[in-house]
């Protein structure tokens, strides 16, 4: 339900931003603001600010930012609504139904969750009793021991028609409301309603509060469906849902570790084995809904899927359906379980320790998408690596923060350059076997520099004919960045890629990365301490001088200051693509040259390679223009 926006000004409003936070967080006012330690990371100085006026707060350390419900939220591990309704409890204030309807569909969930909670009692009370004797012998042969499955309330669903309806009929509770709530089906043809739920061992699932929205039943005979799950109902979105969450949350926050398994079965092992910080979702693909909830718990869950092809092939896709989701410091670890092995069965066989040591190694989320494409493909020619770098980038293209982005597209870039290595055909017969490097330090075999890689040797270039053209381009390129501060932002990992023939401008490029990555804002004094480092320090203060000054007349306009920022993004980016283009025309030529005199391996690799690159590029640059 929407909650007004009038309501949530107000709600603002009347919780002190500074009161709010300042309970968690000792805060020190400085001027208008107030500063202190960081509660979404670890800091020895603060980088928080508290500024009431504007109402958030902000993090210059991890960018953590929000206002008085995104704190709450954060620090809490709600969701919007529930820290909507904790703030308002604590306001005095109610939050608005807005209308009758609204109001009337609010009761009817309420009697739902009181249906759930007299249904979980029955199944419980079933398992216990004469009929549960099978159920219990098949719990005890699992290893589940009674405290454990008194604490995740399973229960038993015992076999027949309809026992479950008989006996809730006669407790105050209607056939409608155990239709609504998914545990009668009523059949199409108006026959009688009868139990979903017959001869299943039965999973009570809870919401993120704890209240019991729905269940699992797992088939004890031999059933067609193993599980057997709740449909969805006004108080259950399976989606949303993960199983355990509700007990999980301390142990997960506390311990600042989260574990994602597949089964009901694969949480209440690994609980009754000491570690309580385990949820899995409902028996569908991890959703976007469920992964937020696992962020608002920890930065990085660990999915430990089941190890046989289909916990691969679910581990995978949730790897895809993060990259959209990510946020600066949130993303996910991937382990691998031995083959055949679910946690269930390895935490009964080889002890918490032993998966705890697992979970600890588990991988992150880059590395899981590395391996995803390189060990399906060959990487025996150049265009196979071509087509691993072009497959890398769409991946990157589907990052949806751009700071995430930007550092993924120099992570998977660095990664092509030194995994490169040259294959045995190419290198020639005596050559060492072929040894994809994947981590090593090998560069690739065209000497002088890797195809996309930065550093430009100061003595190659200034005073070469082609310079009287790209001069100027690189000139407009880094006045862009300079009069612009926003825009490295927008195209951190082309500047990346970005190939400058003077070493004074090249200072500046990598003195704006370095900027850049460091998170503070762009300013030019500050960037001029970066500065120092290189050889032609002066020279490039200069250039910065001039180009952000009395050169800016002669800049094209997406360059100069007063370019909005789209437009310096899109003209920038096309005016490199063109650099990048001829960049790698100039060299395509001179490899072909080189060739033409001496046709060795080598260097028909670079000019097969460079020639790959060139055609790649040029169908980038065209489908920009478009
Ligand atoms: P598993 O088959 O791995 O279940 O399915 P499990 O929990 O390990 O169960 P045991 O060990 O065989 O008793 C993982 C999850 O997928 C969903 C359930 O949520 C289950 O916990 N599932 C599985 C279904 O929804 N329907 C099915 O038919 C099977
Ligand atoms: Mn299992």
């Amino acid at each position: 339900m929407a909650i007004p926006e009038h309501f949530l000004v107000e709600l603002r409003g009347r919780i002190g931003l500074a009161d709010l936070i300042g309970r968690r967080v000792k805060l020190v006012k400085r001027g208008r603001e107030y500063t202190g330690l960081c509660p979404f990371h670890n800091e020895k100085s603060p980088s928080f600010t508290v500024n009431e006026d504007k109402d958030f707060y902000h993090c210059f350390g991890c960018s953590a930012h929000g206002n008085a419900i995104n704190f709450v939220m954060n620090t809490e591990g709600l969701s919007f609504p529930e820290a909507v309704e904790r703030l308002a409890v604590e306001a005095g204030m109610e939050v608005p139904r807005s209308t009758p309807r609204d109001q009337e569909a609010e009761a009817r969930r309420k009697d739902l969750y009181a249906v759930m909670q007299i249904a979980a009692e029955w199944f419980e009370g079933q398992l216990v009793g004469m009929a549960g004797q099978g159920a219990r012998d098949y719990l005890q042969g699992r290893g589940l021991n009674s405290p454990t499955i008194a604490r995740f309330r399973l229960g038993l669903a015992p076999d027949g028609r309809d026992r479950m309806k008989q006996t809730l009929l006669t407790r105050n509770i209607t056939e409608d409301q155990l239709i609504e709530g998914g545990l009668l089906i009523k059949p199409e043809d108006g026959g009688d309603s009868y139990d979903r739920f017959r001869n299943r061992l039965m999973f009570p699932i809870a919401d993120a509060q704890g209240r019991i929205v729905a269940f699992g039943g797992r088939a004890l005979g031999d059933q067609r469906a193993k599980y057997l799950n709740s449909p969805e109902t006004p108080i259950f979105h399976k989606g949303n849902l993960l199983y355990n969450l509700a007990n999980a949350r301390k142990p997960a926050r506390d311990g600042n570790a989260l574990v994602v398994v597949e089964g009901y079965m694969d949480v209440i092992a690994l609980d009754q084995a000491g570690l309580p910080h385990a949820v899995a979702p409902l028996g569908t693909a991890v959703t976007e809904q469920q992964m937020q909830a696992m962020w608002r718990l920890v930065a990085e869950p660990s999915l430990c899927f089941d190890g046989d092809a289909a916990g691969h092939r679910a581990a995978q896709r949730a790897a895809l359906r993060a990259l959209p989701l990510l946020k600066p410091g949130h993303s996910l670890r991937f382990v691998e379980l031995p083959e055949g092995e679910d946690p269930d069965s390895l935490v009964r066989a080889k002890g918490r320790d032993v998966v705890g040591q697992l979970v600890a190694q588990g991988v992150p989320l880059s590395e899981m998408l590395w391996r995803m494409q390189v060990q399906a493909r060959k990487l025996d020619t150049p265009e196979q690596w071509a087509g691993l770098r072009k497959d890398m980038r769409d991946l990157v293209n589907q990052i949806g923060d751009g700071t995430v982005k930007a550092y993924y597209g120099e992570h998977f870039k660095q990664r092509l350059e030194t995994a490169f290595a040259p294959t045995q055909s190419y290198t020639g017969p005596n050559a060492a076997p072929r040894r994809a490097n994947f981590g090593g330090r090998n560069r690739p075999p065209w000497g002088q520099r890797p195809l996309y890689a930065p550093p430009i040797p100061a003595h190659k270039g200034l005073g070469r004919g082609r310079d009287a053209d790209t001069l100027p381009r690189e000139r407009q390129l880094i006045a862009a960045l300079l009069n612009h501060p926003d825009l490295i932002h927008e195209v951190f990992e082309d500047v990346g890629e970005l190939h400058l023939k003077s070493p004074e401008l090249d200072n500046i490029r990598r003195a704006i990365i370095e900027k850049a990555t460091s998170g503070v804002p762009l300013d030019l004094e500050g960037l001029k301490d970066n500065l120092q480092f290189g050889g032609t320090a002066n020279a490039s203060n200069r250039l910065i001088v001039e180009l952000t000054g009395p050169g800016i007349a002669q800049l094209e306009p997406f360059a100069r200051p007063d370019a909005t920022l789209p437009r310096a993004k899109k003209d920038w980016t096309s005016v490199f693509r063109r650099h990048r283009l001829e960049d790698l025309r100039q060299d395509l030529r001179q490899a072909e040259d080189d060739f033409g005199r001496e046709m060795t391996d080598e260097k028909q690799t670079r000019f097969l390679a460079l020639k790959a690159a060139v055609d790649e590029a040029t169908a980038e640059a065209a489908s920009f223009e478009d």
